[in-house]
């Protein structure tokens, strides 16, 4: 997927199933001029989600679908893409999106499916990495935005954000930390990348500005 043709503002549908500040960040990123975009649909799978609730608050466009509506994932993947597909996204962005996708669904949407994952990937894939990074005695720790692949956690990364890791910290701070100073701004410039068409995905690889990217983009944000 390359940059929208006529430059008009990228169509996002945004995922989420909790919060909703990586969502937050993005809509801030777009007022600020910095992000040639726009959320054309929120969904979730949780009728609950407070971020959804801040999402109608804001006036978008939203939607929360229950798996308990649905027999198996395959149904509900097909319910979900269909109201997905019916809002012409440009991307679909996981914000916190706490369901694996099928990969029927990965593959109708295929290279334009990303997510964000805090952890500095191809570390700690799948849940609680912030208390993984701390049990390995890790210096360092992060969140990685990649595109999706049918495995979970495991396409290539777009960029990364990292800080160091201090004495003080507990799985709790370390999830506050890696929130307030890089998802916050991860998920818009990577979204960035991607929009403008600086970076894109063929079949041997990520390109950064025409170059195979041979190590994700990391930037340090202490
Ligand atoms: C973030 O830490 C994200 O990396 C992870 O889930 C959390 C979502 O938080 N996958 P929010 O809903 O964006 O507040």
């Amino acid at each position: 997927m390359a940059a929208v043709a006529d430059n008009r503002p990228a169509r996002l549908v945004v995922l989420i199933s909790g919060r909703g500040r990586n969502l937050d960040a993005i809509l801030r990123a777009i007022d600020a001029g910095t992000l040639h975009a726009e959320v054309v649909l929120v969904a979730s799978n949780r009728i609950r989600a407070e971020g959804l609730q801040k999402a109608r608050l804001a006036g978008l466009n939203v939607v929360s679908i229950s798996p308990k509506e649905f027999a198996d994932r395959e149904s509900y993947d097909a319910a979900l893409a269909k109201r997905i597909a019916a809002a012409q996204p440009d991307w679909i962005v996981l914000a916190g999106f706490m369901r694996v996708l099928s990969d029927a669904f990965v593959a109708r949407f295929a290279g334009r499916i990303v997510n964000i994952h805090p952890s500095l990937l191809p570390k700690y894939k799948g849940l609680h990495t912030h208390q993984r990074a701390l049990d390995a005695g890790d210096a360092e720790h992060g969140a990685s935005v990649h595109f999706v692949t049918p495995t979970l956690d495991d396409g290539p990364v777009i960029r990364q954000g990292r800080i160091r890791i201090t004495e003080q910290d507990t799985a709790d701070s370390l999830a506050d930390r890696v929130m307030a100073q890089i998802e916050q701004r991860l998920y818009a410039a990577a979204l960035d990348d991607l929009v403008s068409g600086r970076v894109v995905w063929q079949d041997d690889g990520v390109y950064r500005d025409g170059r195979r990217q041979t190590q994700p983009l990391v930037t340090d944000y202490d």
